[in-house]
């Protein structure tokens, strides 16, 4: 079979469109022969060297397909049924060999590529409404990023949690969108002092919570729009990672919580997973989530996908296609 494999860590340029073995199944595993793979911000942390893979591997860590093959002692699912994951590596190919736990049916009226685009994305903006800050009524939720693939996701689930949502985004374009997917304020933060923004949008208050995904270039500012006793969620790094802290600062600007959240964390078993999903299949069925897919690429072209997400053009999911 046709594989994304990287052999060395460095730029898109390392991702080798290869022939490798078709994978076998062991005891509890499925092979999903893959319809539409799902690109995402972890696999450049991976191809790039920031989060360490042992060498050569496979990418990809989300897909949609049907199950052409089980190991012994599944039951989660059969041969012939429609199944979407996230959270298992080798996803850039045309099969892949998954814990069947973690495979989930994808519902009639859901594609292939819709499942794919929202299985790692979703699931995230989902713990991250639901679980890692809770939002309610009356809560302000500062997304950055909002027109990306999690925050466009994001805004959604926070708006149907009843929150109020000030997204961050860098152009025009992205701020057009962001509002059409129910963001109630929209910061041009490449032009505009975002935390003066916030401050004015908030009359000084500050926000409940702050989901920030951009890392480097975000997180200091972030810390001064957060109410007393708020939330820092930091759940990415798109614009480099955020230096060592001092704890102090948490105090110092106002008994703050802080927190680095990982999907894998918030998907710990079959239970969660399937309570996300359900969620989300749910609410794309009922015409509550919008599930944008921005462009495809072959699976061959995978490079080029890469180059796409890094450079900001991009709003919403990249998906590979074998
Ligand atoms: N912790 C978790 O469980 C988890 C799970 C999934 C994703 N994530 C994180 O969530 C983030 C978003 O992932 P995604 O796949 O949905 O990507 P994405 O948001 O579609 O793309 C990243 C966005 O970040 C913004 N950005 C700001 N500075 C940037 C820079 N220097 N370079 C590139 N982009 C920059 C851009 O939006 P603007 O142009 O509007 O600034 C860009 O579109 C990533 O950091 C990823 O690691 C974390």
């Amino acid at each position: 079979m046709k594989a994304i494999r990287v052999h060395a860590i460095g730029g898109p340029e390392v991702l080798q469109y290869e022939d490798i073995a078709k994978p076998e199944p062991g005891s509890g595993e499925a092979r999903v022969k893959i319809e539409a793979s799902g690109v995402n911000y972890i696999d450049t942390y991976q191809r790039s060297g920031l989060y360490k893979v042992p060498l050569p591997f496979t990418l990809g860590q989300e897909a949609a397909g049907v199950v052409d093959a089980v190991g012994a002692g599944v039951t989660e699912v059969k041969v012939g049924d429609r199944v979407a994951y996230a959270s298992v590596m080798g996803a850039y190919a045309e099969y892949a060999v998954v814990p069947a736990w973690r495979l989930v049916a994808v519902p009639q009226g859901v594609s292939a590529q819709q499942a794919a685009a929202v299985m790692l994305q979703g699931m995230t903006a989902h713990y991250l409404a639901c679980d890692t800050f809770p939002l309610k009524p009356g809560d302000t939720a500062l997304v950055h990023a909002a027109a990306g693939g999690v925050g466009l996701l994001l805004v959604q689930v926070a708006k149907m949690r009843g929150a109020r949502v000030i997204g961050t985004v860098s152009t025009e374009d992205k701020a057009r969108l962001a509002k059409q997917v129910g963001a109630d304020e929209v910061i041009l933060y490449a032009q505009q002092d975002f935390e003066t923004e916030v401050k004015r949008l908030t009359d000084g208050k500050g926000v409940n919570v702050v989901y920030d995904s951009v890392g480097k270039d975000t997180f200091d500012k972030s810390l001064n729009c957060i109410k007393p006793r708020g939330y820092m969620v930091l759940f990415g790094q798109s614009s480099g990672p955020v230096p060592p802290l001092d704890p102090q600062v948490l105090n110092a600007k106002g008994s703050l919580f802080l927190t680095r959240p990982l999907l894998a964390h918030y998907t710990a078993d079959r239970v969660e997973v399937t309570r996300r999903t359900d969620d989300l299949f749910g609410w794309m069925n009922a015409g509550k989530l919008a599930v944008r897919i921005d462009c495809t690429f072959p699976l061959a072209q995978a490079a080029d996908a890469h180059r796409a997400l890094h450079s900001r053009a991009t709003k919403g999911k990249i998906l590979l296609l074998p």
